[in-house]
């Protein structure tokens, strides 16, 4: 086999050994893509690291705004949440990394496509099943799956080929990171009962570590999308890196998780997600104000089919289209500011308004200007009740 391979780059261990590796094995020379999702890092030092260690060509690209727009955003609209606990940071990068990666290949007439991950982990399942569905021509190479090396054979080979094995190669755990979320798994982590030492944690504060005085942020959405933050107008992107940074001091993001993955395995993932777990509470809270108790139940499930699919690799689905279809328009009057207050880990939600909110004070209230008529009541209940006490009579009440 000859010809180009286009190799989702990291910069670390793994895929620093794929371009050797490949190159050996499959004699294809690698082009070493690295997609900026946000995290703060030195794309000129990752690009020559590649270069380095033999790729014919290394390419950086920042994609943190299309990131937001067509994964993230998306995604807090449909309020989607793995098991209720993960936001879903790693499972909505893949699919945006293959996307470019089948871009790229085709501009380079590349035969073949390369990713880091393992044969025991979702992330495998998300390239291919992406590559597959973009650019089913195209081979799909998996090293990390293939070439059965323990960790420490994986140090040695790279010691071998010259390759410099970064610092965090001697770290325990395994940490995957972008705009949306920190994901930490490895390591002592790997036994459940054991809690999350200081040093698995980056962007959040212990709790004993928090300042004393809570802090107030107000976020201000457009149809379901956050477009300001204090009532300053600002875009996603910073947005998101300005709430990771405010909440994260106050110790708000921190998940601990035993997570099923795909595969069958049951995975303990320690997560940091300050400003996800800002915006997705803010954005529910808008919604309780501005959808129907209908709209609102169903969203629920939406959000699980939602969160599921993405988790599962099928993001370039039909089905998830047809469900984007269906949040973009439920998402139309899901306009206004939501107030929270970020104390000792606590994100509480502290107010909320929007020109279009179904709360009416006029019917709510207990005090004087009560436009609820309490005497249309006894008909209500009457009618309501009919059925049931229709049964009761034919087959005996349900409370002997
Ligand atoms: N379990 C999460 C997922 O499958 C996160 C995996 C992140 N990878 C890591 N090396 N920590 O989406």
């Amino acid at each position: 086999m000859s010809g180009k391979v286009v190799l989702a780059y990291s910069g670390g261990l793994d895929t620093s050994i794929a371009i050797k590796w490949i190159k050996e094995h499959y004699n294809l020379d690698v082009i070493a893509v690295n997609i900026d999702v946000g995290i703060e890092y030195d794309p000129a030092a990752v690009r020559q690291k590649a270069l380095d260690t033999g790729a014919i060509k290394a390419v950086v690209i920042n994609a943190r705004e299309e990131f937001v727009t067509d994964f993230i955003f998306p995604t807090l609209q449909a309020d989607a949440v793995y098991e209720g606990w993960y936001p879903l940071a790693t499972a909505l990068a893949r699919p945006l990394i293959a996307r470019l990666l089948v871009k790229i290949a085709r501009q380079e007439g590349a035969s073949a496509l390369a990713h880091g991950s393992t044969g025991k982990g979702n992330d495998q399942v998300r390239f291919e099943i992406a590559f597959n569905t973009l650019a089913p021509d195209l081979k799909v190479i998996a090293p990390a799956r293939e070439w059965g090396m323990t960790r420490a054979e994986a140090i040695n080979y790279a010691r071998k080929h010259g390759i410099p094995v970064p610092v965090t190669a001697a770290s325990p755990y395994s940490i995957d990171a972008n705009l949306w979320g920190r994901a930490n798994e490895c390591g002592v982590l790997e036994d459940p009962w054991v809690e999350p030492p200081a040093d698995a944690f980056a962007w959040t504060r212990p709790i004993e570590e928090t300042p004393d005085e809570p802090r107030y942020v107000e976020v201000s959405f457009e149809k379901g999308i956050p477009v300001a933050l204090d009532g300053q107008k600002v875009d996603g992107v910073s947005l998101i890196q300005k709430l990771n940074q405010v909440a994260g001091e106050h110790g708000v993001g921190r998940i601990d998780h035993v997570e099923n993955r795909l595969v069958g395995i049951k995975s303990r993932e320690v997560y940091e997600t300050p400003a996800a777990t800002v915006l997705l509470q803010a954005h529910r809270a808008l919604e309780e104000l501005t959808l129907s108790k209908e709209q609102l139940r169903f969203q629920k499930k939406v959000a699980t089919e939602y969160a599921d699919l993405t988790y599962n690799g099928l993001w370039f689905s039909r089905f998830r289209q047809d469900l984007a279809a269906y949040v973009k328009s439920s998402q139309q009057f899901v306009s206004g500011v939501v107030r929270l207050k970020l104390s000792k880990g606590n994100c509480i939600t502290a107010g909320r308004k929007s020109p279009f909110s179904l709360y009416s004070h006029g019917l709510a209230t207990y005090d004087k200007g009560d436009e609820f008529d309490q005497s249309a009541a006894p008909g209500f209940i009457h009618i309501w009740g009919l059925a049931t006490r229709n049964q009761a009579q034919v087959q005996g009440p349900d409370n002997p």
